[in-house]
């Protein structure tokens, strides 16, 4: 069988994170890894999205060129997803040569063959910079769900598709300010009249994960409308056909054509066929992206290669819901997030960790979370404490009792052939998980090797059995091998740096020449190590992550969190005004504090016994969070003399102490710049 396996072509606009290689990335590259064990073939093709209106916000904001922007993020993104070990065939890019001409000779077949209507419209232009403003320039009110921040073509907040006249009270991105509008001339896409084909196609993929399945019909069920596939933009393919000049295409148009076009770029260097991946109907395409992404993959892009005519359609497009990150929605722009390049550097080397616990969490039928201490569970007890224990006690027990050769099986006891009838079982159902892209159930099989192998050696227990019958202690330790080497081969799509460290550990020859390609067929045999195989030690595969390193992590994203919030807080709106007899009723003075101590059962009063010049008053105060009552005695305040007394939890509270409250929240108490008496009023 033949695939064709693309994963999202993300914007050259920023670094990536967790979230990116949750919903995409780390499955995508599962499944890949796991078709090539079986032998096929297959074209894995991703690279960076650098048109469209991301690219060029990102270039206005660091002040530098959308051709700087991409060249520099295209460099990081490439780097972290080789850090991590997803392994494309190839990482390319939509600006190369080969990008432009081939989504201009898609766009212009389409335009032969009259698929495009070509409809003068009026949009919205920026006077102020003298811009139409597409897509992201566009910011409004959504009229679904009435999220203030929703882009001129999508709401990120509840998925909807928008069109920038669709917006309330919608703002430049560019200058701040209110559009106008203005006649232009676009090419559209007349999905409403491909409506038919489009259902037809999609209705014949039921098979497809609920979650796309059921945003497709949705989008079905409103009517498509005509959608816009070019722009009024410089930064862009430029459309190639007459009277086009200034316009691109729409970045929706020319990204997924940008899976071609690398294909293209991949086949030629390779010595392959690009056309066997796309025109063969006998390959199967599979799109793996994030659910954001879903109708242009879903609908948009398969109805454009339906008119356009020599392409095949995606057999699936396994979409996972989003990652949050610690109970909040992972944010570039708040800095909410955790970043491949940053987490490399704090835990080097534990690229297997992440993927690991990014799969057992993966948001595949609904958004899920990702926290640190959960991180640091499923390392510790799971990997440390299940699977690394197991192929650590197997080599070094092998090393202590037979000088590191894998020794000769001898006769079988029932333990021996029950566990070998279940490891013999393992592979194909992991298998059956992953060719229907359920890779957390298929992790958690790869994690049933590991647990048969403990269970194995602790029902055995070799070590107990050695000194009166070290031939026994011979085959339970070439068993618990024959385990360890299915366990690497299940492992290599999930764990591929640990996989390879345990085909190392294991070095015959037929293992050396494996390298980097297992063969899924060999999984779950009885006889796959040879006896005399050489176990070298190398290392623990995994380590313990202690509490400090969490912590150290947790509190990163708090201060992250806390900067954001000082950052976005703006000087209340002032109050309604008042007149000279609103102030004048007011008695306000100066009072000095004589006692103060803490209110039982509450933790945010204090009370105080003020000195306010004629009698002693009693005021609590909600500042207990922010004071210490031994602090406070002594000092001078401002209070509010003719407050109407309040009792609160029984007390009676004669007054209110004014504080200033500060960007961050904290209080600070209102003093006179120096000592007056006590009861002084405050004009
Ligand atoms: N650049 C888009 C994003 O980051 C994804 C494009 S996928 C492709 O959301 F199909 F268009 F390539
Ligand atoms: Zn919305």
């Amino acid at each position: 069988m033949r695939y064709t396996v693309t994963a999202a072509l993300i914007y050259a606009n920023g670094p990536i994170h967790i979230g990116h290689l949750a919903g995409c990335y780390i499955p995508a590259d599962i499944f890949v890894r796991y078709l090539r064990s079986k032998g096929q073939d297959v074209a894995f093709i991703s690279g960076t999205d650098e048109h469209g209106v991301p690219i060029t916000i990102k270039a206005k904001k660091e002040g530098i060129t959308p051709q700087e922007v991409v060249d520099k993020y295209y460099s990081i993104i490439k780097q972290s997803f080789e850090d991590f070990g997803i392994s494309f065939d190839i990482y390319s890019r939509t600006t190369n040569p080969v990008h432009h001409e081939t989504s201009q000779e898609f766009f212009r077949t389409m335009y032969d063959k009259g698929y495009f209507d070509e409809i003068a419209t009026e949009q919205y232009f920026d006077e102020t910079a003298n811009q139409f403003l597409a897509d992201r320039y566009i910011v409004g009110e959504c009229p679904v769900c009435h999220n203030d921040g929703a882009y001129g073509d999508q709401c990120e907040k509840c998925g909807s598709s928008l069109s920038p006249t669709e917006l309330i009270n919608p703002r430049s991105t560019i200058s701040g300010s209110k559009p106008v509008m203005k006649e232009t001339k676009n090419w559209y896409l007349p999905l409403d009249k491909m409506q038919p084909q489009i259902e037809k196609y999609v209705n014949s993929h039921t098979e497809w994960k609920t979650n796309v399945f059921g945003q497709c019909q949705s989008w079905l069920k409103q009517g498509l409308q005509p959608r816009a596939m070019t722009r009024d933009l410089d930064w862009g393919v430029k459309v190639p056909v007459e009277g086009a000049e200034g316009k691109v295409l729409y970045v929706w148009f020319d990204a997924p054509i940008g899976y071609i076009s690398m294909t293209k770029e991949w086949a030629e260097k390779a010595g392959k066929n690009w056309e066997d991946y796309w025109k063969n109907p006998d390959t199967k395409l599979i799109n793996f992206i994030g659910k954001d992404n879903i109708v242009f993959h879903c609908i948009i892009f398969p109805a454009m290669c339906m008119a356009e005519g020599s392409y095949i359609l995606a057999d699936n497009v396994p979409a996972n819901e989003f990652m949050n990150l610690e109970n909040d929605k992972i944010s570039t722009s708040r800095n909410w997030a955790v970043w491949l390049h940053e987490y490399l550097e704090e835990f080097p080397g534990k690229q297997d960790v992440l993927r690991y616990v990014l799969t057992a969490n993966a948001p595949e039928t609904k958004d899920n979370d990702f926290t640190w201490k959960d991180f640091q569970t499923k390392n510790n007890s799971e990997l440390v404490g299940i699977y690394g224990n197991f192929v650590n006690r197997t080599v070094v027990l092998t090393q202590k009792y037979f000088e590191g050769k894998v020794p000769e099986k001898g006769s079988l006891e029932t333990v021996d052939t029950d566990t070998l009838k279940a490891l013999a079982e393992l592979p194909a159902q992991i298998a059956g998980s992953l060719q229907h892209y359920k890779f957390r159930e298929a992790l958690a099989g790869m994690m049933e090797v590991a647990r048969l192998g403990n269970k194995y050696l602790a029902d055995t227990e070799p070590w107990k059995v050695w000194k009166e019958n070290p031939e026994r202690v011979a085959t339970i330790l070439n068993i618990a091998t024959q385990i360890t080497a299915t366990l690497a081969i299940v492992s290599e799509p999930f764990l591929p740096f640990t996989a390879k460290k345990i085909y190392t550990q294991l070095s015959s020859s037929r293992w050396a020449l494996a390298g980097d390609s297992p063969v899924w067929a060999d999984a779950g045999q009885a006889s796959l190590v040879p006896a005399g195989t050489e176990v070298l030690q190398d290392g623990l595969l995994f380590e313990k992550i202690e509490d400090a390193a969490i912590e150290a992590q947790v509190q990163k994203l708090l201060n992250s969190k806390k900067l954001n919030e000082l950052e976005g807080k703006t000087v209340p709106a002032l109050k309604p005004v008042i007149q000279f007899d609103d102030f004048a009723r007011m008695d306000i003075r100066i009072g000095t504090i004589l006692e103060a101590e803490p209110m039982k059962k509450s933790k945010k009063l204090l009370k105080f016994l003020v000195d306010d010049g004629f009698e002693k008053r009693t005021i609590l105060s909600g500042i207990a969070e922010h004071f210490s009552p031994e602090e406070m005695v002594g000092r001078q305040v401002t209070f509010i003399a003719n407050l109407a007394p309040r009792a609160m939890m029984g007390v009676e509270s004669q007054g209110m102490i004014l504080m200033a409250e500060d960007k961050d929240g904290s209080l600070s108490l209102i003093q006179p710049h120096k000592e007056v008496w006590s009861g002084a009023t405050v004009n």
